[in-house]
């Protein structure tokens, strides 16, 4: 089991289990968007359901019923959920760009089919990035065959650098945080005629972060599907940047499950808890200063309006958690507690379950967060071992050798 560890937790005082799914989430999230997702997404090369894998040893150490991690480490090859959200905005545009300039109507296997080659290559599109939303957004240009840029700021490692450049993109790294890249990628693209396709709806471009947020419902329409109708979820524990992820899963259960819906409780590093401050304050804050977190792909101070029209209904309350929870719990997960089957989850994919394990050990929290032995919690592993060299010095072990430990079971 995790060691104990300092962490805060906060109530939403918005966070109304019994409140409707009403018209200001239909305009994120709606069952026609995630039918146009799923239609286009699944029809992808390697498209296979991650796997949810149930971990009866953490759990029964956590006193809890059940608990159950949604492998992302496996998406498309890419070791996170990021492909569904932004290779399915980058389908987006250039499928919106072939409607204007052209006239028709085209699927992504039509464009697999080689139909419309030259106006699709006439299309650019750039991202700002921690690390995996740029590999996710340079992976489906390459497979469009686009042109695409991608900016990072000076803290994404050069191993995240080379999978994004891996993938034919260029990428451009600038000063400052990951908000700094996020001004710096639409101010380009504006003078140059563009396409961002950004990960949160703070920098402007509202259409394209909503066919992102759209996408990773993909993610939540998954694990429902893969719940056996006795298995009603209590709890989901998901971790936040600007909050795509978080509001796509709780606003597709809110969609399933209605007011019978799981609690949802936000999880960030202490150093970007913007969703922690804006449920403090019951509005959005922004946070600034050193926002850097081992956790990268949660180091966001700035909470998406789109994300914040879910879960400011929508959440329950919000984590924050220590680095060295998110180090230790990879460690546990590569272990396998109790005969639990060994994962390999990285730094910001561990974080909700890092958070679920602090609080079950606390009475308090507990009793705040309504869990208790009846509880069958979900969380969402969002990346595997996304920097292979970060993975082994945390875990002392290779990606590859966790999961040939986990294949030999
Ligand atoms: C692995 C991982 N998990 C979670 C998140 C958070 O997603 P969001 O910024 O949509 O809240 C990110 C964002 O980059 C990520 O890379």
């Amino acid at each position: 089991m995790l060691p104990k560890h300092q962490f805060s937790i906060t109530k939403n005082p918005n966070g109304a289990i019994a409140a409707p799914y009403g018209a200001e989430q239909l305009t994120v999230l709606n069952p026609a968007g995630l039918q146009a997702a799923r239609h286009e997404i699944t029809t992808w090369p390697g498209y296979q359901a991650t796997p949810l894998v149930s971990l009866p040893g953490l759990a029964k150490s956590a006193n809890v019923a059940a608990l159950l991690y949604k492998d992302e480490g496996w998406r498309f090859g890419l070791g996170s959920f990021k492909p569904v959200g932004g290779a399915y905005a980058v389908f987006r545009v250039i499928e919106n760009e072939i409607r204007r300039t052209v006239g028709q109507q085209v699927t992504s296997t039509d464009m697999f089919a080689g139909q419309h080659r030259d106006a699709v290559s006439r299309v650019t599109i750039c991202a700002a990035t921690d690390g995996n939303h740029g590999r996710s957004v340079a992976w489906g240009s390459n497979m469009f065959g686009c042109r695409c840029v991608i900016y990072i700021n000076e803290a994404v490692s050069e191993q995240r650098e080379k999978a994004i450049a891996s993938y034919g993109a260029e990428v451009r790294r600038v000063p400052g945080s990951f908000d700094d890249a996020v001004r710096m990628a639409s101010q380009i693209s504006a003078a140059e005629g563009w396409h961002v396709v950004p990960d949160t709806a703070a920098g402007g471009d509202v259409d394209a972060a909503r066919n992102v947020t759209q996408g990773y419902a993909l993610v939540a329409d998954e694990i429902i599907s893969q719940l056996s109708a006795d298995e009603r979820p209590s709890h989901l524990f998901l971790q936040a940047g600007v909050g795509g992820l978080a509001s796509a899963i709780c606003g597709q259960f809110w969609q399933a499950y209605g007011t019978e819906r799981p609690i949802s409780v936000i999880v960030e590093p202490p150093s970007a808890g913007c969703w922690f401050e804006s449920f403090k304050a019951g509005e959005p804050v922004t946070v600034s200063g050193e926002l850097d977190s081992l956790m990268g792909g949660l180091a966001c101070g700035e909470p998406s309006p789109l994300a914040w029209s879910i879960l400011n209904t929508g959440a329950q309350s919000a984590m924050t958690i220590p680095d060295e929870a998110a180090a230790q719990t990879m460690r546990l997960l590569a272990a396998g507690e109790g005969g639990d089957r060994p994962i390999v989850g990285g730094e910001s994919g561990v974080a909700g379950l890092a958070a679920f394990l602090l609080a079950s050990q606390d009475a308090d929290a507990r009793a705040l967060l309504e869990l208790d032995e009846t509880s069958r919690v979900i969380v969402v592993g969002s990346e595997g071992d996304t920097d292979p060299q970060s993975y082994s010095q945390i875990v002392g072990r290779t990606g590859d050798q966790v999961r040939a430990s986990a294949a030999g079971l």
